[in-house]
């Protein structure tokens, strides 16, 4: 017998009452919760999830009002190959979605989701991603059967009867519905983390603006307002109505005279987004601030005034713990010393949390990620590598002051930045708008991970938008292209490289805080206030363009992490076209002259082009 768990609000939205209904007659779960965003509502389910023995509740005085949980091992990351854009048209989807026709895709899915909730209680969560009621923000309303997917969505998203209020008799809304994929047999005990250990799907419908996610409870699989909606479906929705849906984080940068710019950085997974996103200036670049509007997705529109407006639609950070330190990220530490979830770190024996790289050492006697003793011989790490942190994005110290203007907040300059050992520069300035979408539409990141195959391979990651975009990434080009003819001053695009290796395959850049200054030239030269040289593939600062006060990094050192290999370039160059020819139908042409001028200004260029002229090694025949 099918039974409300709450009052349920006041729905006159008739497609919303439609589906819903639809929903629970397929699903048949055996109870029906709306969702009303509060405090009680989430304290009343971290407290069911205590009682299941999902959450574990960590030591009040050391990590406040926080939780730790252990996923299934079969369950602990976003699932590519299980990903699918089922557009009308498989050309709509390009060569690098997965693509399945959407009505066999939906005959896939209907016996699994028949009774897929049985035995358990479907959450009707109302969300809004970016501040409730804004112009550029869109509303959501994920149906699930996971308690901590809706505890996870209070800190990542706007939840509540007052998004339902926005939405009003007939307002749009993307269509969540996301399933453990496990139900219960009367008296069946329920697993600690529910999950489908064989089938997953991950489904996105661009036209009809709906996503499906099956089997899996694990981060971007299921808070399907992140990944699937913020960047797959939104990218589809900016494309249609000429705005942009970005894997970028914002930041706002003040210098010492109180001026000020925001800054929008894309970089693949895995590149430390969130440490740049809270970068802390180094004490010696005096009265420099940054703060952050957003570590991951940025919304981006043009204004009345040909500016561009970014908002972060997410209200909280999912972030990868490992690595993360006092050091590495003191304002994440910050952020995460209380109200708190943590997914598959390791625990302390007084009830804290420890993760590799958080400290030199490892605490004694840690209850490792499969809930197991851990045994620190073993070579296993105890929290697992994708472990990750789930809090609200006010915990930040150094949240900015704008976070949710529901206007945005203006984009002075877009970075791109990969993992390279080699050939890509700490940064360069593209020379204009469409050689900067050649510079994203190849960047490129070494794979870090063993799920991507070879360690150490280059793969192409355009935009760092690869699993993310929604639509043809030939069509995505040809968008960015097109968005930026409509702006009468675009903002300037960078590139940076924070990873670049010596002979001895150490970094050659301190990185973190240190990225810092070559920040503070971006943004000055931006505003006009800083030097730049012409360099075979953009522009770039000398050494005396850079602040180093506070750091002994010498000019052979920046020369070293500057300087342009023709040869490396040239295979650079080839692997370009590996990329252009898998959507050789749809790449712009623009693409194929912006090859060719790199190409002979690197050709009339030494073999190794360096910023200080006396050192060129003119090796041959130039
Ligand atoms: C993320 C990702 O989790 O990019 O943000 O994978
Ligand atoms: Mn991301």
């Amino acid at each position: 017998m099918l039974t409300l768990t709450q009052e349920k609000p006041t729905v006159n939205h008739a497609e919303l009452t439609a589906w819903t209904d639809e929903v629970a007659a397929l699903c048949t779960p055996d109870r029906i919760r709306w969702c009303d965003g509060s405090k009680t509502e989430y304290d009343e389910l971290c407290n069911l999830l205590v009682d299941k023995g999902t959450f574990i509740r960590l030591n009040p005085k050391k990590r406040p009002n926080s939780f730790a949980c252990f996923s299934d091992p079969s369950d602990v990351a976003r699932v590519e190959d299980r990903t699918y854009i089922c557009s009308k048209r498989k050309d709509d989807a390009g060569p690098t979605n997965n693509w399945v026709d959407p009505k066999q895709m939906k005959q896939t899915l209907l016996p699994l989701l028949q009774g897929c909730m049985k035995g358990r209680t479907m959450y009707v969560i109302p969300f809004s991603m970016g501040p409730v009621g804004s112009d550029i923000s869109q509303i959501g309303i994920e149906i699930t059967d996971s308690e901590y997917v809706v505890v996870n969505m209070h800190l990542m998203t706007r939840v509540g009867t007052k998004v339902l209020q926005v939405l009003g008799n007939d307002g749009e809304f993307v269509k969540c519905l996301h399933t453990v994929g496990a139900p219960l047999n009367p008296g069946e005990a329920d697993a600690k983390w529910p999950t489908n250990a064989t089938t997953k799907y991950i489904v996105h419908y661009p036209e009809e603006r709906a996503i499906v996610s099956y089997g899996s409870g694990y981060g971007g699989n299921a808070l399907l307002g992140k990944k699937c909606f913020a960047l797959r479906i939104a990218s589809v929705i900016g494309r249609d109505e000429n705005w942009l849906a970005e894997h970028m984080l914002l930041l706002g940068v003040e210098s010492p005279d109180g001026k000020k710019d925001y800054v929008a950085a894309a970089f693949p997974s895995a590149c430390g987004k969130t440490n740049f996103a809270m970068i802390i200036p180094p004490k010696a670049l005096n009265g420099w601030k940054v703060t952050t509007v957003g570590d991951d997705i940025a919304w981006i529109k043009p204004g009345k005034d040909g500016k561009l407006y970014a908002i972060n639609p997410e209200a909280g950070y999912f972030g990868v713990a490992p690595g993360t330190n006092e050091k590495t990220n003191p304002n994440a530490m910050a952020t995460i010393a209380r109200d708190t979830i943590f997914t598959n770190v390791a625990i302390t024996e007084d009830g804290d949390v420890w993760w590799e790289g958080m400290t030199k050492e490892p605490p004694k006697n840690l209850t490792d990620w499969r809930g197991q003793k851990w045994d620190p011989a073993s070579g296993k790490p105890a929290a697992h590598p994708n472990s990750r942190f789930t809090v609200a994005a006010g915990n930040n110290p150094v949240i900015d002051p704008q976070w949710e203007n529901p206007n945005g907040v203006p984009v002075s300059a877009f970075v791109f930045g990969g993992r390279r050992s080699t050939t890509i520069p700490l940064v360069y300035q593209s020379s204009n708008w469409a050689y900067g979408v050649y510079l994203a539409s190849t960047m490129g990141s070494e794979t870090t991970a063993a799920a991507f195959g070879e360690v150490g391979k280059v793969r192409r990651d355009p935009f760092a938008m690869l699993p993310f975009c929604g639509y043809h990434m030939g069509d995505y080009f040809n968008h960015w292209l097109q968005f930026g003819r409509g702006l009468p001053a675009p903002p300037r695009i960078f590139g940076v490289n924070w990873f670049r290796k010596d002979a001895d395959g150490k970094f050659i850049w301190p990185g973190f805080g240190d990225n810092m200054r070559i920040l503070k030239w971006i943004v000055l030269k931006i505003r006009g206030e800083a030097n730049a040289v012409e360099s075979p593939i953009g522009w770039m600062p000398t050494y005396d363009d850079i602040d180093w006060s506070g750091i002994d990094f010498t000019n052979e050192q920046f020369d070293s992490i500057m300087d342009i290999d023709r040869e490396e370039w040239k295979a650079e160059l080839l692997q370009h076209v590996e990329l252009f020819e898998k959507m050789y139908d749809k790449l712009p042409k623009e693409f194929i002259f912006m090859r060719e001028l790199l190409l002979s200004s690197l050709w009339r260029s030494p073999a190794k082009w360096s910023l200080e002229p006396e050192r060129i090694d003119d090796g041959d025949e130039d």
